[in-house]
């Protein structure tokens, strides 16, 4: 059996059910033998794919994903489509600043002002690709707990010109935000932590539970981005936060016990729920 066949071999062993892209990936990434046999040994141990090769694909843009960070999820790129779509409905709006709170690896921030800067992203090679292209000087903030996470969110963000702060939701952000986001999307833990037990062990093991436990209802965190946004946002900026289909009344609710205007968005094909709240 070749190298190939061997790695696939392996991989389906470990229960990887797509193991021939998964080798294919896995041969692309390593540079000699012994750096091969490192990571497949690590995706047979059940490390995310996109941890081992170190990047993932999200609306269209390769990010960096370091070991242990959460890794961005493809139902969250329904939460950038509904980000750009109310920041481009606003035609007043010539530079629309972008905050992403709970930021991870930052995909989400970058793919949104990305977007609106009108850098598409299809088709772009290498991780860390935006940042040759910048944001032409649209704003983009990001804030994470986990310092591992920050220092993946750099790697993201800064080479493009935004700036990521590492601590507790808005207390790290600059003053000189108060008032002025126009998009501030979270994708917060939501998972409750009687549910992450149930999770799959990829995420369990692999990702911080500071990444996955939203707390009793899941809502813990997402409750408090809702009472602070106001304050941050700008007339007329929104929050954005993902939530399960069955939490989203409840935090509409918070939203709008904020004082903000809440909308509930699904989308079918990605499986996902969006809760928006307009200042
Ligand atoms: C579900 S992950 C989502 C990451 C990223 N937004 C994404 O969608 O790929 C939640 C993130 O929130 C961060 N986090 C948890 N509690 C936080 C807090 N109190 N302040 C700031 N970040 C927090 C975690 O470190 C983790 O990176």
């Amino acid at each position: 059996m070749g190298t190939e066949g061997a790695v696939i071999a392996r991989l389906r062993a470990a229960g990887c059910v797509f193991a021939e892209e998964e080798a294919a990936l896995l041969l692309a990434t390593a540079a000699t033998q012994a750096e091969l046999d490192a990571l497949v040994e690590r995706r047979a141990a059940g490390e995310p794919l996109e941890q081992v090769v170190g990047w993932a694909e999200f609306c269209g843009l390769r990010v960096f994903v370091d070991p242990g960070v959460f890794v961005p999820r493809r139902r969250s790129e329904f939460l950038v489509s509904v980000a750009v779509g109310l920041a481009r409905s606003r035609s007043e709006l010539a530079r629309p600043v972008t905050v992403d709170l709970c930021c991870g690896t930052g995909a989400l921030g970058l793919a949104v002002a990305s977007r609106l800067a009108g850098f598409g992203g299809a088709g772009l090679a290498g991780a860390g690709a935006v940042g040759g292209a910048g944001l032409g000087g649209y704003e983009l903030h990001a804030s994470d707990l986990d310092p591992a996470a920050v220092a993946c969110a750099r790697r993201n963000i800064e080479p493009a010109g935004g700036t990521v702060y590492q601590g507790d939701l808005f207390t790290v952000l600059p003053g000189s935000l108060r008032g002025r986001i126009d998009v501030l999307i979270c994708n917060a833990p939501y998972v409750p932590t009687s549910q992450i037990a149930f999770m799959p062990a990829e995420a369990r093991e692999h990702e911080a539970l500071l990444a996955l436990d939203g707390g009793r209802d899941g809502l813990a965190i997402l409750r408090r981005v809702a009472a602070g946004a106001p304050a941050w946002l700008a007339p007329g900026g929104v929050l954005l936060v993902e939530t399960s289909e069955r939490q989203a009344p409840a935090m509409a609710a918070e939203m709008d016990g904020a004082g903000l205007t809440a909308r509930i968005h699904d989308d079918d094909e990605y499986g996902a729920t969006v809760v928006t709240g307009t200042r």
